[in-house]
């Protein structure tokens, strides 16, 4: 493999990236498509300004099996196929005030969120890749699945978790049948919506600066110093979809600066 040239890698190949309207799935679009994906990507609002040009949309709530069925026909329709697939969506919107606070509901949403959504899209496109016997499959998990916080996101934490060992699970299966399947574990990525928190508490905290190292402690500190950044996530997502990852089957890879203190 000619390693130092993978600049336009990515030239030919169909890609979905599920939630890229904001965060690190925008910055997966972004990185795929700039290397010559052709893209597909969802979220459940239309964006207004998509900042990256040619990239197909398809409006759908991954949460609910209609809406994970609308997205495989848009990669029908619109790429005719699929050879990496990148589930990006996830995310936690559950109450404050620990495990009791959480009702049938909230965990409901939570694992249709983190965990259904993707198993509906790999179920769903899996037997494409099987027929052209090669494909690549990432699920964006979080370091919460080995470090549960309770306050708010003990559910979200959970269904990470069987997000990562169903990950571990299909890559067992369908390794030997040329489809890799890893998972991706961010520790604190500085989002928009970060962004927009940290705002948010520096009211309190006095500025951003504190308002950030307050997020920083909860988690028990970053030895790095800061949160990770979106296009960083989006580097680990290119080079775990390529083929200079070719090898590579049924890992999790953390990027969280250090964030979780033992091995
Ligand atoms: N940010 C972090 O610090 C962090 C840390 C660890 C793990 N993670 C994980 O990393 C992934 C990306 O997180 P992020 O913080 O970058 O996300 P984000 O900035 O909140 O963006 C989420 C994206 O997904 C879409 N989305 C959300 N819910 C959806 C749904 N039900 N159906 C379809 N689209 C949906 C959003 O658009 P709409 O709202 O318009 O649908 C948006 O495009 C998630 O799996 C998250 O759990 C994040």
């Amino acid at each position: 493999m000619n390693y130092a040239s993978f600049e336009n890698e990515f030239q030919g190949k169909r890609a979905l990236v599920t939630g890229g309207t904001q965060g690190m799935g925008l910055a997966i679009v972004k990185r795929m498509a700039g290397a010559g994906a052709t893209v597909l990507t969802t979220a459940r609002n239309v964006p207004e300004d998509y900042p990256i040009p040619n990239v197909y949309f398809v409006q759908a709530d991954v949460t609910k099996p209609e809406g994970t069925a609308a997205i495989v026909d848009a990669v029908h329709k619109k790429l005719g196929g699929i050879d990496i697939l990148i589930n990006t969506v996830g995310g936690s919107s559950s109450p404050a005030g620990g495990a009791l606070a959480l009702t049938e509901e909230h965990w409901l949403e939570e694992l249709n969120t983190n965990l259904l959504g993707s198993v509906r899209l790999d179920r769903s496109l899996i037997p494409v890749m099987l027929e052209q016997s090669k494909g690549v499959i990432i699920h964006v998990s979080s370091i919460q699945r080995t470090m549960p916080l309770y306050e708010s996101t003990l559910a979200y934490a959970a269904a990470k978790a069987a997000l990562t060992a169903y990950s571990k699970g299909l890559s067992n299966e369908f390794a030997p049948k040329g489809i890799r399947i890893n998972t991706i574990a961010p520790g604190f990525v500085q989002t928009e919506a970060a962004d927009r928190l940290i705002d948010r508490l520096a009211v309190t905290a006095g500025s951003r600066e504190a308002a950030l190292k307050q997020l920083m402690d909860s988690l028990g500190g970053i030895p790095f110093g800061r949160p990770g950044m979106p296009d960083e996530v989006a580097e680990l997502a290119a080079f775990l979809a390529s083929d200079r990852a070719a090898a590579i089957h049924g890992s999790e890879y953390v990027i969280d600066g250090g964030t979780i203190p033992t091995v």
